[in-house]
């Protein structure tokens, strides 16, 4: 009687067909990136700092930050998975050619205000937990406001020449003569942290200077960047340039300017002890340059 009932497609699976489902199912899961990992790549990453409003009870990765720039102002867009307003449509790959490639998943450019110029250093792995974290945000319906740029500076297209010049696209490879210490801390400011966004002087169309790296001059606000090679550095002993970087203290008292007190709040004070160590080890170990002029 039972026969008659069951419908064949339930009947119990043999044992070995359950077990390759099972392993199928163990290898999605791991080849998924992992949402808690990807929650502290994002503070490495300091990506709420661009991507949520300036203000109290502000909806994180909803967009709308105004980021002044002498191009024009960019407005951080929505992230949350948001199917209309935010980046709910988009696939993994689609998320990976954003952040490696700087492109749309229609093939468009985006502008180099997203620091991609920096991301596209971040390791696979930590991109696919990146993208596991953004999915578990609460959608939020907030509209994205268009950038308001300097004339031709709002054609996209114009970037392409642009990427031709100055991006070089490609996660970062450790050098295997430095220490391994130094090459996470590499990872951490050249990568995730894009600190050369700010502290690397830049030509006039907005290039980075490479054999400038990281000696300061000007930010993309046109306000005055310090010199982070150890010309200007080794004046802060390590305890001064940890406290710095936790709380935002400097040794005579000062509080840093808001685009630096952000990256503190939002970053290099959530870092692990072991990774601050690191970033600290790796910008010790730079060739020392003299400043920029500002
Ligand atoms: C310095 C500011 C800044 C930071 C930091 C930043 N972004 Fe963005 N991001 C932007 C801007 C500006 C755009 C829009 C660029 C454009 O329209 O061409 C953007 C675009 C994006 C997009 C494409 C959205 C869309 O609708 O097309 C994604 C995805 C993204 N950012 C993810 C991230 C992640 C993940 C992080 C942290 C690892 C991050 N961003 C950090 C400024 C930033
Ligand atoms: C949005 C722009 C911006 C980014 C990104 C940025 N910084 Fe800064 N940083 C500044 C500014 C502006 C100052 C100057 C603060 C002041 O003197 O008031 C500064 C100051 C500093 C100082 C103090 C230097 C000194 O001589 O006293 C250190 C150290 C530093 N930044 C490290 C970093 C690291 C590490 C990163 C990446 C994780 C980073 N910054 C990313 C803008 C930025």
């Amino acid at each position: 009687m039972d026969a008659e009932i069951v419908p064949p497609r339930i009947r119990p699976m043999p044992a070995g067909m359950l077990g390759l489902l099972l392993l199928a199912l163990i290898e999605t899961t791991f080849a998924q990136g992992d949402a808690k990992r990807g929650l502290y790549l994002a503070k490495a990453g300091g990506c709420i700092g661009c991507h949520a409003e300036d203000k109290k009870n502000t909806v994180p990765f909803a967009g709308g930050r105004a980021l002044k720039t002498p191009f024009g102002t960019f407005y951080g867009p929505n992230i949350t998975p948001d199917p209309v307003a935010g980046i709910g449509r988009w696939t993994e790959a689609d998320f990976i050619r954003a952040m490696r490639h700087g492109k749309r998943p229609n093939g468009a450019n985006y502008f180099p205000a997203f620091p991609y110029p920096s991301f596209t250093r971040i390791a696979d792995t930590d991109l696919r937990d990146l993208w596991a974290y953004l999915r578990t945000l609460p959608p939020s319906n907030r509209a994205n406001q268009e950038h308001d740029l300097r004339f031709p500076f709002g054609w996209r297209f114009l970037v392409t020449a642009w990427k031709w010049l100055f991006f070089t696209p490609g996660p970062f490879e450790a050098d295997l003569k430095l220490s391994q210490t130094v090459n996470r801390g590499a990872y951490l400011v050249q990568a995730l942290g894009h600190c050369s966004e700010c502290h690397t002087p830049r030509n006039f169309l907005g290039g980075p200077k490479r054999d400038r790296f990281l000696a300061g001059g000007k930010g993309p606000d046109g306000k005055g960047v310090p010199n982070l090679t150890p010309t200007k550095l080794k004046k802060l002993s390590d305890a001064e340039l940890k406290d710095f970087l936790v709380s935002g203290t400097t040794p005579d008292g000062d509080v840093p300017a808001e685009a630096m007190g952000e990256v503190i709040r939002n970053t290099t004070s959530q870092l692990t002890p072991e990774d601050l160590a690191a970033l600290m080890a790796y910008l010790r170990s730079l060739a020392p340059l003299a400043n920029e002029p500002r």
